[in-house]
């Protein structure tokens, strides 16, 4: 268990956990009912999963789904932000990165 999810045993409101499982890039990775994709991911101790177009690592950047810096694909969904999402019991994650994207039409690098 990760030392950034608060267990449920010392939370002040009294929640019950009810555990879930995704898997990341075919890694099961457990979370709790709740969280949303990159809760499961950064509870996990994974602060970044994918690059931008300079390479760098990117992740949660904003939390609030402005930033879309925190991209993966869930099932055949891609482009989906990771901090808007609830982790469903059972998603299949993986992690994209721009190098793997269709161009938007007019973005075309020349
Ligand atoms: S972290 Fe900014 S959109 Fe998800």
């Amino acid at each position: 268990m990760s030392p950034r999810r608060v267990r449920a045993g010392s939370d002040a409101v009294g929640r019950q956990d009810r555990p879930l499982r995704i898997t990341v890039d075919g890694e099961p990775v457990d979370g709790i009912a709740g969280q949303t994709i990159a809760g499961v991911l950064l509870a996990d101790d994974r602060l970044a999963w994918r690059r931008g177009r300079s390479g760098a690592p990117r992740g949660v950047f904003c939390g609030i789904g402005v930033c879309f810096d925190c991209l993966v694909t869930v099932g055949e969904e891609r482009d989906v932000r990771a901090c808007r999402r609830r982790a469903l019991d059972g998603d299949v994650v993986t992690t994209q990165s721009r190098q793997d994207a269709e161009p938007a039409p007019g973005t075309e690098e020349r």
